[in-house]
């Protein structure tokens, strides 16, 4: 763009100093990205013609998105989150690294500190009618070996679509919990199958997707955390196979690899050995961990979490 305005010496003189670049304080990187930043807004200000009116009603867009503390819906709903996550692939790729369970996004919704348990765990502390679910499965190596005393911390919604911490109607850390492997590297555990669930239907994620034609629907799935002393740590989620929304999530999270059989259980003499009275279902998902190495980038992903008192 030759002769945009933006391009004129006044705006690059503006837009050097609105980085920082004249002044000799400061960050470096920083300001080479904020100048990035807002030479790109005014590049797209300039050639989609924004008026000052459409400007202000993004300006309020995104304050009101703060203020409903929905930017970590939003990011994954723009793909963003998911980009993140195809970079890290990438620089492992290059690293040498081949193989392995996928990574997939962590979404907005974990909190630290769910309560530990060896070997296995049941998750559904509160009482729901659901369908009664086994998930089970082995923490490996990348030879094939059994890791022991890692740390599988699982979380997902209720039937309703719902997180606890973030739903007020749950008890805290229902449907979370961090479960040590045994000594096989096994892990298991009881809770009820989840429900998918949407954006809030009034808030401001769902205005925007509404606006460019899109849902805000996910399929239902469970989220890990998969740690171990030694290996990086994996960040990752399983679907529910037969969710209709299963390749058509507004997250984009759904990854090859991460589609387990959902296997439903009617045989009367099963459903008794479980010492149920329903029909139930189970999944079986194996982890296989990269090990830790010095030329990789870092697994461990800091950001904000919530942590219930
Ligand atoms: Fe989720």
């Amino acid at each position: 763009m030759a002769d945009s305005l933006t391009n004129t010496p006044e705006v690059q003189k503006l837009l050097t100093r609105v980085a920082g670049l004249d002044q000799p304080g400061g960050d470096e990187r920083l300001k080479r990205v904020v100048h990035r930043v807002a030479t790109d807004l005014c590049q797209i200000v300039e050639e989609f013609d924004v008026t000052p009116t459409e400007f202000w009603t993004a300006v309020s867009y995104v304050t009101r998105l703060g203020q409903a503390n929905e930017v970590g819906l939003l990011v994954p709903g723009l793909g963003i989150e998911t980009f993140l996550d195809l970079m890290m692939d990438e620089k492992e790729r290059r690293a040498g690294l081949q193989g392995g369970t996928p990574r997939t996004i962590e979404g907005p919704l974990y909190i630290t500190d769910a309560p530990l348990e060896k070997g296995e765990a049941r998750l559904d502390q509160d009482p729901e009618q659901g369908e009664v679910l086994f998930v089970d499965g082995q923490v490996r190596d990348p030879d094939g070996k059994p890791v022991s005393g890692a740390i599988v911390d699982v979380w997902h919604a209720n039937t309703k679509g719902g997180y606890s911490f973030f739903d007020p109607s749950q008890s805290p850390y229902n449907l979370r919990r961090r479960i040590e492997t045994d000594a096989e590297g096994r892990y298991r555990f009881r809770s009820i199958l989840p429900s998918g669930y949407g954006c809030p239907p009034n808030g401001m994620t769902q205005q925007l997707l509404t606006a460019l034609g899109r849902h805000g629907n996910r399929p239902a799935h469970i989220h890990f955390f998969v740690e171990a002393p030694g290996f990086r740590k994996l960040t990752t989620q399983i679907n529910i196979s037969d969710d209709p929304y299963l390749h058509d999530d507004f997250a984009f999270a759904t990854r090859e690899g991460l589609i387990p059989e959902l296997v439903r259980h009617t045989d009367p003499a099963e459903i008794k050995a479980r010492g149920l009275n329903e029909p139930f279902a189970t999944i079986t998902f194996d982890f296989e961990l990269h090990r830790e190495a010095a030329n990789l980038p870092e697994a461990v992903v800091v950001r904000d979490h919530a942590k219930a008192a």
